[in-house]
């Protein structure tokens, strides 16, 4: 489903933020992606989903090598990827129903039953009255949930999921993550990026681990360790 052989990837001229990297992900699979805060996390879901190029080694999707697609063969095969980004990036002039049934839109799919089968899902993630909402008005959380029923709405092949529970509550995170796994048995396969090792520590799915991250200055370790022990004043 996903191959990556002996790819790095860096911005610009920078230091490579992903270096050597070989992997690949059978049909079918479920896996964590762990990493602290610029590990990389995002710019790797990021080469997944042909946003970026990598600047050595070779991706291959769906069994094709990714640089001989032609923009067309890109973006249809962008169709069969859903994809939560960090940021959500939803249209803000839709209201959330139009939101999440914009993928099966693109597809063509037009029936009657279609708006009922968002309101659903809509429901189902806790937005059962936010349906006609437009994502400004709604909170950090409550956008989180529309960008998630969008990615999984048309059941993807692949899912891409960036922080999806990053803006919720613990008990809701596991109902998301319940509902990735429900697509996952029917047969999607999915890649969740976070740096929450606490909640996947519930699951028994394979961990992709990003070692690099942000350097934290001493001083600011020991404060934030103080922090932890004693509250924060
Ligand atoms: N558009 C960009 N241009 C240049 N550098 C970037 C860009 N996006 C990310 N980076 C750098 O690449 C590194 C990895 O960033 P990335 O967003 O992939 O990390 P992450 O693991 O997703 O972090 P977080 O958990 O904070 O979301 C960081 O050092 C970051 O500064
Ligand atoms: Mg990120």
């Amino acid at each position: 489903m996903v191959r990556f052989e002996d790819v790095s990837f860096r911005y610009g001229t920078s230091a490579n933020v992903l270096s050597s990297l070989t992997f690949h992900l059978e049909p079918g699979s479920f896996h964590f992606m762990l990493g602290a805060s610029g590990a990389g996390k995002s710019s790797l879901l990021q080469l997944m989903y042909l946003w970026q190029k990598p600047t050595e080694g070779r991706i291959s999707l769906f069994g094709r090598d990714v640089a001989e697609l032609s923009r067309d063969e890109k973006a249809l095969m962008r169709r069969r990827i859903g994809v939560v980004f960090q940021d959500f990036r939803l249209l803000d002039h839709l209201s959330a129903l139009d939101n999440v049934a914009l993928p099966l839109r693109v597809a063509g799919r037009r029936s009657a039953a279609l708006d009922e089968h968002v309101a659903e899902l809509l429901t189902w993630v806790g937005l059962g009255d936010h349906i006609e909402a437009k994502p400004p008005t709604l909170s950090g959380g409550q956008q989180q949930r529309i960008a998630i029923a969008r990615a999984v709405i048309a059941r993807p092949s692949l899912l891409l999921a960036d922080e999806p529970t990053g803006n919720v509550d613990d008990r809701l995170a596991l109902r998301l993550l319940y509902l990735f796994e429900e697509l996952n048995k029917m047969g999607t396969t999915v890649v969740i990026a976070t740096h929450n090792e606490h909640l996947i520590q519930r699951f028994s799915h394979p961990v992709i681990r990003l070692a690099g991250g942000d350097t934290i200055p001493a001083p600011e370790l020991r404060r934030e360790a103080e922090r932890q022990h004693f509250g924060e004043a």
